[in-house]
């Protein structure tokens, strides 16, 4: 297990606009290692923004991520994804012409023995509840059977960070607490990074160690569930302007 206070991660001073939309305004965190954060912010706030220049979805205006020594912005996606960043995206991005279980062989590394694939693909699969539709075509899948689905093949590689873009949004509460039960034993037992993007209070302030809070791009406040919920700039920004 990861010390307490080493970092997995870095942004530093991250900047995104999109025309006139500054969506990314210099935003900097450490990302704790071997810990579950939460990125949380009003719609619009930069929150998926971030992960996208995280994962090279998008490139940077300016500014670096920095993982093992070397800053990441701007590498291609799947060069990201090799190096041990996994995701999922707010809007799922699943192989609707896909089953579900070749959806969850197709984020397998080349580095591993088709067999050790499968036996995988099979076991993510039945955790989380998607193996009587294994070969159920992605199109097919309610969105929150989507939403697990692309869960599931984020682990597919064994990733060291992992990134939740909303994973609580449209699954099942029951579901709910198994995911949440996972993502727990994949901190504890694995010592994984992981970051959740979350509107539901509940999973952020019960789950994450330590929060982030952004608005109009920028992070307005860092700390522990309490410290977060009792600050004036957080409480602002969700119930003060607009
Ligand atoms: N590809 C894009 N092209 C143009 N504008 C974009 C693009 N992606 C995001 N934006 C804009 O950037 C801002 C930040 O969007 P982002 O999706 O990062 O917010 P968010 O915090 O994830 O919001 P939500 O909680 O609603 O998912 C918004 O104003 C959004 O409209
Ligand atoms: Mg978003």
């Amino acid at each position: 297990m990861a010390e307490t206070n080493e970092i997995a991660l870095q942004v530093k001073d991250l900047k995104k606009h999109f025309g006139g939309i500054k969506a990314v305004d210099g935003c900097s965190f450490d990302l704790p290692k071997g810990k579950i954060s939460g990125l949380i912010g009003p719609n619009g706030s930069g929150k998926t923004t971030i992960f996208n220049l995280m994962t090279g979805v998008l490139g940077a205006d300016s500014g670096e991520v920095v993982y093992r020594g070397e800053n990441i912005v701007n590498l291609r996606p799947y060069q990201v994804f090799n190096k041990g960043i996994s995701r999922t995206f707010q809007i799922t991005r699943i192989y609707r012409e896909m089953t579900v279980f070749e959806n969850m062989l197709s984020a397998s590394s080349m580095r591993v023995p088709e067999s050790e694939a499968r036996e995988q693909a099979e076991k993510l699969m039945e955790f989380v509840t998607l193996t009587p539709l294994r070969g159920e075509y992605g199109g097919n899948l309610s969105y929150g059977q989507q939403k697990l689905l692309e869960f599931a093949r984020a682990l597919m590689t064994d990733p060291e960070i992992i990134l939740l873009d909303e994973p609580a949004a449209g699954v099942n509460r029951t579901l709910l607490q198994n995911l949440l039960a996972h993502i727990h034993h994949l901190q504890e037992e694995e010592g994984k990074t992981i970051l959740i993007i979350e509107h539901d209070m509940n999973v952020i302030m019960n789950h994450c160690e330590k929060i982030f809070v952004m608005d109009y791009g920028v992070k307005i406040a860092e700390g522990l569930p309490d410290e977060i919920q009792n600050n004036e700039y957080v409480i602002e920004a969700y119930f003060g302007h607009k």
